[in-house]
């Protein structure tokens, strides 16, 4: 059986799923977007974590605890700055989706939730950065069966149409 795929629009950070993921940037020091609102709803003790993790290489991801998120754990994560597609982002942005699921099987996660990453300051075209996430992620699902539910977690109309659109083309249920 494959895992439930669900498309929402929500702030990631009021999410009480098994982990979140942070679209995040090489330093893990904090930013902007939903890194930003991941770092202060979860408080200071994030950031003291991260600063041992002594950065993220572009399309790799990392692990800490949540602290006061409602998750259990953050999966960090650092998507391609999109520039016009010729430098590996397609290829980048899909080791993100790989790799947070794979940290996710291998903490024996059962549950966890997307943001668009590389979807807003890294500027990856919304439509192109949707059809990967959705690809990519049907496809690990059926090497990590006991995830049992992946959340992609739109913040605004665009993203959250862009996701349902991916999803019919990819014919999810
Ligand atoms: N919940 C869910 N999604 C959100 C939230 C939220 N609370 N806030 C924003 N988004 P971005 P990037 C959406 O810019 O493009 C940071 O400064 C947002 O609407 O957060 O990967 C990092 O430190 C967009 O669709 O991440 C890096 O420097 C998506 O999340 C850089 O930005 C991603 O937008 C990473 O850029």
């Amino acid at each position: 059986m494959t895992a439930k795929i669900t498309v929402i629009q929500e702030d990631i950070t009021r999410l009480p799923v098994d982990a979140i993921v942070n679209a995040a940037n090489n330093s893990l020091l904090g930013g902007g977007g939903v890194d930003g609102a991941i770092h202060k709803a979860a408080g200071p003790e994030l950031l003291a974590e991260c600063k041992t993790l002594v950065g993220c290489l572009t399309g790799e991801a990392k692990i800490t605890d949540a602290y006061q998120l409602p998750c259990k754990k953050v999966i960090h994560t650092v998507g391609p700055i999109w520039q016009g597609g010729e430098q590996q982002e397609a290829i980048l942005l899909a080791r993100c989706y790989q790799r947070s699921m794979t940290l996710a099987a291998e903490h024996q996660l059962r549950s966890i939730a997307f943001p668009a990453i590389s979807c807003g300051v890294y500027g990856y075209p919304v439509k192109q950065a949707c059809e990967i996430a959705m690809s990519t992620v049907v496809e690990q699902t059926s090497y990590y069966p006991d995830i049992r539910k992946v959340i992609f977690c739109a913040f605004d109309e665009q993203v959250y149409q862009a996701y349902i659109r991916a999803m019919q083309s990819i014919q999810v249920h």
